[in-house]
């Protein structure tokens, strides 16, 4: 029973840890042209995007946007390939795809 405590205890703090990372992540490295409230700012709305995007997609975007643009609709490419380690970028798209709750209702697979 203790143990079961235990690791649900793990579960939620490393749930809420991947979120909050993600979020630093994401204020640091891509704010600054998606804006603070996701609401867009250069590129789409985050809010629609999390809806539009699976957590794949959104990696692929955030780890190199020079070789997706394309298959995302874009004609050019105005988004810098920046240096984040595969677990930030993981990180962040944890984040942007926890904005919308009702996600993995509405994304196509
Ligand atoms: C220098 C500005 C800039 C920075 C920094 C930036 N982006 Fe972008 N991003 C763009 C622009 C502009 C677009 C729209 C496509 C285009 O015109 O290149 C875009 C598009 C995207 C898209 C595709 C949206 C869609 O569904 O069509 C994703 C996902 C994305 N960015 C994620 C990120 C993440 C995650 C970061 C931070 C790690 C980031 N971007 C940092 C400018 C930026």
């Amino acid at each position: 029973m203790k143990i079961k405590i235990l690791l649900f205890t793990l579960l939620i703090v490393n749930l809420y840890a991947n979120k909050t990372e993600g979020r630093n992540v994401y204020l640091v490295n891509c704010a600054a042209c998606h804006s603070t409230t996701m609401q867009g700012g250069m590129g789409k709305d985050f809010n629609l995007v999390s809806y539009t995007r699976t957590k794949k997609d959104i990696m692929h975007y955030a780890s190199d946007p020079q070789t997706y643009f394309k298959k995302f609709g874009y004609t050019a490419n105005a988004m810098p390939t920046l240096p984040l380690t595969q677990q930030e970028v993981e990180d962040v798209a944890d984040y942007i795809s926890s904005l919308q709750p009702f996600k993995k209702w509405m994304v196509k697979k």
